[in-house]
């Protein structure tokens, strides 16, 4: 992001230190970090857990994780600065343990006293890890906490989402949270944010005299955003079949709004992380808060019935095992969003995600209005309306689609593509977006997390919906084949509106 600091000095905490999450990608993206120079040079890791395991151990488990594969002696030399401890964080008692065994690491790396927590746990156990950092007293903003040197250091929390299951949990949240850090030291991260071609959506649009012109109700029809996934439910079914669970919380309140804020924003002052997230929070409070009777109209529920994806069976939504035999859980959620603006005013914005589907994608498609008059009717088929599509992964990328004259004699048109194409461009693959936004935290840069105004907005806006679908339990479901394109209801809520998703 925008000029920022290198990142200082810091202990790193991770909380669920033995999860999935920690270490398929937050090693990695710590390591990755270190490898690059970016980390800073005096860094140490803690995860704290309440496995068993030795420093010894616990380094070893963490080496056959990495999907890319660890360099041996790179590793061995970062893994020097990764240590574990066993305990339970949300214990009171517990926390003289964790305090002392930081103050120890902070001394043998040299960290000072900057630290940042990572909330790498089950979201249950948020508010009394949070509340027990804060009766600790090692939030101490400026103040030495483990009395090493006299420094201003600075204390930070990254929360994983789910953040919340409605607006009333997410608000409590934000006010547990508020009761320990301020705002500045809170980072609630969605990775979406960290892949590269969603923040290139920014030099996309405010780099370029070219595109920023169109972007509005006077040339753009609709906007599509897409993410959809090969991956089933697998071994996640009773989180998945949770009340907090479903596509419409996992993907479209959280991955996909955030997406589309960056879509819609106006040009902020400067791309500093406040102006930057001024203008996110005003689409967010733009974002029309649909009534009731609305929600037949505007919004799809699907699940997935058995089927074949990409050549490999799939089973039911329902066989998984911790998913009731009649859940009403999406798998799939589609819905169409309003922002209300003098710019996007009349311009729908459709989200879609859903599981098992036929193919893996996560794009942005910009649907421009037809010319004003067709000179070219007579000799083609259909004219196809231009298209931005913004490929966020995979093959990563930015293509316009437009028409184009066929070569010959006669005025034939196709649609012709202009591609930019990352890895040809840039010859690498982009970096995952992990290892971006922690080292964005370490730098202490917010430009890439979310405020907890956009969060409460954003389940302001799909709240209703999903009130609706608990209220009124669907008879259809499941309503697609694993490895489809989901179900035919939602081609339909698109059809009545004369648009089709752009699929494949
Ligand atoms: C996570 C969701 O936040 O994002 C998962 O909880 C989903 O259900 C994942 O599979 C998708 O991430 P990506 O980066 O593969 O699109």
């Amino acid at each position: 992001m925008p000029d920022s600091p290198t990142p200082s000095r810091c202990l790193v905490v991770i909380f669920g230190a033995s999860g999935d999450l920690t270490k398929r990608k937050l090693i990695p993206a710590l390591y990755r970090l270190w490898d690059t120079g970016e980390a800073p040079r005096d860094l140490a890791i803690v995860g704290v857990s309440r496995t068993k395991y030795t420093d010894a151990a616990y380094r070893e488990e963490l080496y056959d994780f990495d999907p890319k594969g660890y360099d041996e002696a790179k590793w061995a030399e970062f893994a020097k600065r990764i240590h574990y401890h066993a305990g339970d964080a949300t214990k009171p008692d517990d926390w003289p343990g964790i305090k002392t065994r930081m103050c120890e690491l902070a001394k043998e790396h040299n960290t000072g006293d900057n630290v940042l927590f990572y909330l790498s746990v089950s979201p249950q156990f948020f508010e009394p890890i949070i509340q027990n950092i804060g009766s600790a007293d090692i939030v101490t903003e400026g103040r030495k906490y483990c009395s090493i040197e006299p420094n201003a250091s600075w204390q930070r929390i990254v929360v994983e989402k789910p953040f919340g299951s409605d607006p009333a949990s997410a608000a409590h949240l934000n006010r547990v949270l508020a009761g320990v850090f301020d705002e500045d030291a809170i980072y609630r991260i969605d990775h979406y944010l960290g892949k590269e071609l969603v923040q290139n959506m920014l030099v996309l649009r405010f780099a370029n005299t070219i595109f920023e012109p169109l972007w509005n109700r006077d040339y753009i029809d609709h906007i599509q955003i897409t993410a959809s996934e090969t991956v089933a439910v697998e071994g996640r079914g009773s989180y998945y079949d949770s009340p907090a669970g479903g596509a419409m919380r996992d993907m479209v309140q959280s991955h996909l709004l955030q997406v589309l804020s960056v879509v819609a924003m106006e040009p902020p002052v400067s791309m500093d992380a406040a102006d930057i997230r001024t203008e996110k929070i005003k689409v967010f409070k733009a974002l029309r808060v649909p009534q009731a009777d609305d929600v037949p109209h505007i919004a799809v529920r699907g699940q997935y019935s058995a089927g074949t994806v990409k050549g490999s069976s799939v089973i039911a939504y329902r066989d998984n095992e911790g998913v009731a035999d009649d859940s009403q859980t999406d798998t799939y959620a589609a819905m169409r969003f309003q922002v209300d603006t003098w710019r996007w005013g009349g311009v729908p914005f459709f989200l879609r995600s859903g599981k098992a589907m036929a193919e893996k994608k996560t794009e942005v498609v910009i649907y421009f209005k037809p010319t004003p008059h067709c000179l070219f009717l007579d000799r083609t088929q259909e004219m196809k309306p231009n298209q931005i599509v913004i490929n966020i992964q995979p093959d990563e990328g930015i293509r316009l689609r437009f028409e184009g004259k066929v070569p010959g004699s006669g005025l034939k048109m196709k649609e012709v593509v202009m591609d930019f194409d990352y890895l040809e461009q840039w010859q690498t693959d982009p970096p995952d977006g992990y290892a971006t936004l922690l080292n964005e935290a370490m730098k202490g840069d917010q430009t890439l997390f979310k405020h907890r105004d956009e969060i409460e907005s954003a389940w302001d806006a799909v709240q209703p919906v999903l009130d609706y679908w608990k209220k009124h339990p669907q008879s259809d479901l499941p309503n697609y084949a694993a490895g489809t394109w989901g179900p035919p209801a939602s081609d339909l809520m698109m059809q009545k509106d004369g648009r089709y998703w752009r699929n494949g």
